[in-house]
């Protein structure tokens, strides 16, 4: 694994850190997931599943009981017929999670996005510019996925207890970095008990 690490020392909005990551996504096709949902799921199926695919964008949906906070997108016999940041009257409970997949063209779209309201290049307007050309593929996280979004102290909490209480009642960890790789097998089992024996105290 290679990490590159790119600032975006204002809070400028999504589609701006797009455009700071340009050099980085050279020619690819990537994702955009935001460091503040997460998803109890392998993301995998879907990024496999988009790299396959001739689509040129895609998004995932997931119901939630707050949709003013999000974007929010309005869907018609499975196709989304619009996408509104922060409604004030939300037309449904649909929020477009933080997860978004792209083709190259991204990087130009996001060029040409204007600051919203609250100042930021939204990454709902990237989304609908794929909409309006009718490119923009959407998956819907059913009812036995949980997406949580920690972007308030209160949604912070409520992740850290729901965390925990899987945990401690599984006895599993969530997002084990050492576990993934062992179960993939990106690492042996001695590679393994070696970074977990680094962690003496840890459970
Ligand atoms: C951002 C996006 C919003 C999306 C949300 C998901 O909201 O603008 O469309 O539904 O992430 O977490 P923000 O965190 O900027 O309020």
């Amino acid at each position: 694994v290679k990490i590159t690490y790119v600032e975006q020392d204002e809070p400028k909005g999504i589609a701006h850190a797009i455009n700071l990551c340009q050099e980085f996504v050279g020619d690819e096709k990537f994702l955009v997931f935001l460091g503040d949902n997460i998803i109890l799921k392998s993301i995998l199926e879907f990024t496999n599943e988009f790299e396959k695919s001739d689509a040129d964008a895609s998004i995932l949906l997931c119901a939630v009981d707050n949709p003013s906070r999000f974007g929010i997108a309005d869907v018609k016999d499975g196709k989304i017929k619009e996408i509104i940041e922060k409604p004030k009257k939300p037309k449904s409970n649909l929020a477009v999670t933080g997860l978004y997949f792209y083709d190259n063209e991204v990087v130009d779209i996001a060029k040409t996005i204007r600051p919203s309201a609250r100042g930021e290049l939204e990454i709902t307007d990237v989304n609908k510019a794929y909409l309006e050309r009718g490119s923009l593929h959407v998956e819907l996280l059913g009812r036995g996925v949980a997406w949580l979004d920690t972007g308030t102290h209160k949604s912070l909490l409520d992740a850290g207890a729901f965390i925990e209480t899987i945990e401690s009642r599984q006895g599993l960890k969530v997002a084990c970095l050492e576990e993934i790789a062992y179960s993939a097998e990106f690492i042996s089992k001695e590679q393994f008990s070696k970074l977990i024996n680094e962690y003496p105290k840890n459970e």
